[in-house]
């Protein structure tokens, strides 16, 4: 239950019975503010908004409504001055939101603003025999954190990775590969080898010029279905997979689709016969290209002049692929703010093409991972470091636990845990478009804002459920949320729909991590000043409380992709 909906309708209400119909459900919840001090209120309404369409001064209007708005849940109405603040009615509102919790558990915070329709997620995409990127890591949590959040909006997510999986690059490997590859050294490090073997040839393609040449022959030979070459592209391709399946398991994050660009190549005559179709397609020095000069942008090439298709014309053919396989009400893109151009120009082609939906398509970027100030490579020589940086991390917890708490038991998993968690909070308690400065320290600390801290706090939580012993006689007092610390906690909790809902319209995990700070905050104040255990009438309602708060990070933790340990 959202009890800001509850101050909505009231003052809705006494404006209707003094005959104003002319102000909004919306436009009184927007103008509604959350007091910056708790002895204000727990809700203020600025009465500014009102004052030309009644024709009064705010101060009078706010008067006036004071004296008119009543309502169980609401405990007091102050007016001061032009404003009308709202004090909840504690107790009441307490134990209607901490029963809430108890009974939907997970389920708390559901919206249904999505009736099971699908949204697509394009995240994580990394290309073929490279290297997995830090932005290919951010793109895989932001996205994965998205897809739960989607879910619990009322939405089917459809996780889909876009592998980089075709291209003149290719034809390169190939070649390099016949020159100079050893399969054993391939198989022992597969990524790591390509890598040199495609570095390789760039260095000797400098010297000998026929290099060049005979690469794109071989990517000619695999784009002809040459048998040789599909098979050392597959080859590459499952090689590859394998390894970032291991980067994927550890983050948690599983995929309903590795359809990548591959998987376009016999879905794109289509799309250019449309274009041709449609008249859109202008040539350009031998190029095929939609232009796009009414909104200022460079014209989209479509098809090479040697006839070779682009990234551009498998996105096309994949939007459409999209839209015919899953009917995607919304259709979301994770990928780095490098690529704004190209996806202004995508969304554009298609709404060219008189396709109303290419209006939920969303280009959703985010900014760089840093290290030092500077943009963080994953290539140290040659090597992948992500995995690595991974396992530093949970390494780093493993550490932390073995001197915290040494007697814990399924030490490793839970450090897998904290580990990991640590990572993916870091990237999600900032907002998207911010770059991130990487470092493991701050981010592994159990005091601060860290996914550590909040899984502390988590632990702690179901501690004190486990130690607590509730004797049969004892009845539940709700008056023990009249004290502020414990209504700080309940009035958040109270507003988790909120989050979440903000959380999905601005494609926003960032809102979810933020909350979860703030609550934990509170949860720990609460835990130093107030005796929870303690043998008396308030034990039971203390009770609730911690395992409603509990439930809630639980809950939050997991949207945002990180696991909880009941103990650590
Ligand atoms: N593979 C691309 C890259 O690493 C990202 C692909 C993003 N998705 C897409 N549909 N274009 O830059």
């Amino acid at each position: 239950m959202v009890f800001k909906e509850v101050i909505v309708l009231s003052i809705f209400e006494s404006l209707n019975s003094k005959e104003i119909f002319s102000v909004s459900k919306t436009d009184i919840e927007k103008a509604i503010e959350i007091p910056p001090q708790g002895k204000m209120g727990d809700y203020a309404f600025p009465c500014f908004s009102l004052a030309s369409k009644m024709k009064n001064s705010p101060g009078q209007i706010a008067a006036e409504l004071g004296k008119s708005i009543q309502h169980p849940y609401i405990k007091q109405v102050a007016v001061v001055g032009p404003y009308v603040n709202f004090f909840l009615n504690r107790q009441a509102v307490g134990k209607k939101i901490i029963e809430e919790i108890l009974k939907k558990k997970a389920g708390y915070g559901d919206l249904s603003i999505g009736q099971g329709e699908n949204i697509t997620i394009d995240l994580s995409s990394p290309n073929i025999a490279k290297p997995f990127s830090m932005g290919h890591l951010r793109s895989t949590v932001i996205g994965n954190a998205l897809a739960n959040i989607v879910e619990k909006c009322g939405f089917t997510s459809v996780k889909i990775n876009h592998l980089g999986d075709w291209g003149t690059q290719f034809g390169k490997l190939i070649t390099a590969y016949k020159m100079w590859g050893d399969e054993e050294r391939v198989k022992a490090n597969p990524i790591q080898e390509l890598l040199a073997l495609y570095v390789r040839f760039h260095e000797e393609a400098e010297k000998d010029s026929k290099l060049e040449e005979e690469g794109r022959h071989w990517f000619k030979k695999l784009e002809d279905g040459d048998e040789e070459a599909l098979y050392l592209w597959k080859w590459f391709r499952t090689v590859s997979l394998k390894e970032f399946g291991r980067i994927y398991q550890l983050l948690g994050v599983e995929f309903d689709s590795y359809h990548g660009e591959a998987f376009y190549n016999d879905k794109m005559e289509a799309v250019i016969k449309e274009l041709e179709e449609k008249n859109l397609l202008t040539e350009s020095d031998g190029a095929m290209v939609v232009r796009l000069d009414e909104c200022n942008l460079p014209p989209c090439l479509i098809k090479k002049s040697d006839g070779a298709t682009l990234y551009a014309t498998r996105d096309l053919a994949a939007a459409l692929y999209r839209k015919r396989e899953y009917h995607f009400a919304k259709s979301f893109y994770v990928v780095g703010g490098e690529q704004a151009l190209h996806f202004k120009q995508l969304f554009l082609v298609l709404k060219k093409m008189g396709y109303t939906w290419a209006n939920e398509l969303y280009h959703i970027p985010f900014g760089m991972m840093l290290k030092d100030g500077k943009k963080m490579s994953t290539r140290k020589g040659k090597i992948v470091l992500l995995e690595e940086v991974l396992h530093d991390a949970i390494k780093a917890a493993r550490d932390a636990i073995e001197s915290r708490n040494p007697n814990l038991e399924n030490k490793d998993e839970i450090a897998q845990m904290v580990g990991v968690g640590a990572v993916i909070f870091h990237d999600l308690k900032n907002d998207r478009l911010n770059d991130i400065e990487f470092s493991l320290e701050a981010m592994l600390t159990f005091e601060g804002e860290t996914g550590p801290y909040l899984q502390y706090t988590y632990a702690r939580a179901c501690s004190l459920l486990r130690k607590s012993h509730v004797p049969n006689s004892h009845t539940s007092l709700y008056e023990v949320f009249e004290d502020d610390k414990a209504w700080s906690i309940i009035f958040l909790l109270s507003r988790f729909e909120e989050v979440i809902a903000s959380a999905f319209f601005e494609f926003n995990p960032s809102r979810i991590a933020k909350y979860l700070l703030d609550l934990s905050q509170l949860f720990n104040k609460y835990y130093g000043a107030v005796k929870i255990l303690e043998e008396n009438d308030g034990l039971v309602a203390r009770l609730k409380l911690v395992k409603a708060t509990s439930i809630v990070i639980r809950e939050g933790l997991r949207l945002l992709g990180i696991g909880t340990p009941e103990r650590m």
